[in-house]
């Protein structure tokens, strides 16, 4: 049996006799016709669209959530597995898995260009992942969320397009001290290409957040843009973003949030938040690794050049020169993480079941947990950011910290020995390092599935683990 393209390219006429195909030529128009409306309006679907809010879950956070994320059930040199490194990547919800699964078992196909029944399913399941996470953020359109490879990339993405139009000799980008190097080094190669200036926001003399007074004192007209980590992956103290914006806007100058470390650990609403753009890692929100989003006002996404071309992201092509398809698919160019997207969009919708007020809340009481008995265990730990209840926006449920005369190298070594998983090193945060006067830190991040039985464990690892190099030290060690 023929396909219908086949058909379609058959001779007009066969034995001699005039057949006609306009019936199937106009069949098959028609089929187009309707799948390329399909498309169209699901890549342009509002977050008005997207599937209802599931009911907020009724499962109690911590413990009852474990059965859901199947990695953590697993011994780890013979000993439960501890996961504390949530602020480098989470674990991912059976949600997260089954929709990453069913994409590749049920429906694989390429997104926007094919007429067929699995490419227009694909195509539908990734533009109801956009939505989701529209809805997450509480964008008021999902054409306003561009999907990307990670925060790294949305970053740069602003740097080499809004920034490259609009960013001039002398003109001024404000930065911290306590970035990741995603908020660092695309700013220097914008400020490398361009002659602007950077400008850093210092810690407080305490070394514990970011210097508000600092910062207002570097606003001035110059300034064009602000770039802050909203949570710090180090400090864990909580930007003042309103605040920020508040300033920020006072003076002309945009605003980007790095909102890593928030995203997933608390209500994130970009209509309240006060920045013109966010950027966000999915692997950090319980998605997969290799996707994540850039939000932008729609007006400014619309006003900014592409950065990448190729497919997906033109309107008509021609041999020397190009039009451009609106955002957010103007900055997707090439076939995206199809399925990575759509598991992205998965853990958005499963997190804003859980509800992120409870999320919060959750992890505000076992951060603090983590922080009191971190801080006991001994008097030569250092633990870097506010004390809990110090700071008015709370502090993230991570903890990252030092024991005088060990390296944080050694010490994680020591932990993962008896099963507890912690970061150890800079954690792409060179210079707030330097400004804490250390090379490194420990570092151990919690998240909505960790147990206060579960810190009780680290703790007491990390005793023993002092007392293990003491003992070396004194050369009393078995
Ligand atoms: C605060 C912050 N910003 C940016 C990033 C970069 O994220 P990604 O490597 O997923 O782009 C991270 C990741 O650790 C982070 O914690």
């Amino acid at each position: 049996m023929r396909s219908l393209s086949q058909t379609q390219s058959l001779p007009a006429s066969t034995s001699g006799r005039h057949v006609s195909f306009a019936p199937v030529i106009g069949m098959r128009r028609s089929l187009i016709n309707r799948s390329w409306r399909a498309m169209k309006r699901a890549a342009v679907a509002d977050v008005d669209t997207a599937s209802p809010a599931p009911a907020p879950s009724q499962v109690a956070l911590g413990a009852p959530l474990r059965s859901e994320f199947p990695i953590l059930d697993q011994e780890v040199n013979g000993r439960p597995l501890v996961y504390l490194d949530n602020a480098a990547t989470s674990q991912k919800p059976r949600v997260v898995l089954d929709a990453l699964s069913r994409c590749y078992t049920e429906y694989n196909a390429n997104v926007h260009r094919g007429v067929h029944a699995l490419s227009a399913r694909a195509t539908n399941e990734y533009e109801e992942a956009r939505a989701k996470v529209a809805t997450f953020i509480n964008a008021p359109s999902s054409r306003e969320v561009v999907i990307v490879r990670n925060a790294t990339e949305a970053i740069n993405l602003v740097a080499n397009t809004w920034g490259s139009a609009n960013i001039k000799q002398g003109d001024e980008i404000i930065l911290s001290v306590a970035e990741h190097h995603a908020n660092l080094v695309p700013w220097q190669l914008l400020a490398a290409r361009t002659g602007a200036v950077l400008r850093h926001v210092r810690l407080t003399p305490d070394k514990t957040q970011l210097d508000m007074d600092h910062f207002r004192s570097l606003l001035s007209p110059r300034t064009r843009l602000v770039s802050l980590v909203h949570v710090s992956n180090v400090l864990g103290c909580v930007l003042d973003a309103a605040y920020v914006a508040e300033q920020a806007r006072a003076v002309g100058a945009k605003l980007l949030l790095d909102c890593c470390q928030s995203v997933p650990h608390m209500p994130v609403d970009v209509t309240s938040l006060g920045a013109d753009w966010i950027v966000a890692s999915s692997h950090k929100f319980c998605g997969p690794s290799g996707v994540g989003f850039l939000w932008g006002r729609y007006e400014l996404l619309e006003s900014m050049e592409p950065w990448m071309g190729g497919g997906e992201m033109i309107a008509d092509v021609y041999l020397d020169a190009s039009t451009y398809a609106p955002p957010p698919m103007r900055f997707e160019a090439g076939t995206p993480a199809i399925a990575e997207a759509i598991g992205m969009g998965a853990a958005a919708e499963w997190l804003r079941g859980l509800g992120m007020d409870r999320v919060h809340a959750y992890e505000e009481e076992i951060g603090t947990y983590l922080y009191e008995r971190l801080a006991a265990v001994s008097p030569r730990v250092s633990v870097y950011g506010p004390r809990p209840g110090s700071c008015p926006r709370g502090r993230a449920s991570l903890a990252a910290f030092n024991v005088a005369g060990l390296h944080a190298t050694d010490v994680s070594t020591l932990l993962d020995m008896a099963g507890v998983a912690v970061r150890s090193g800079h954690h792409c945060a060179q210079p707030l390092h330097r400004e804490l006067g250390v090379p490194a830190s420990a570092r151990a991040s919690a998240y909505i599935y960790n147990t206060a039985g579960e810190v009780d464990v680290f703790v007491e690892a990390l005793a023993d683990t002092i007392k293990f190099f003491d003992d070396v030290h004194s050369g009393s060690a078995a």
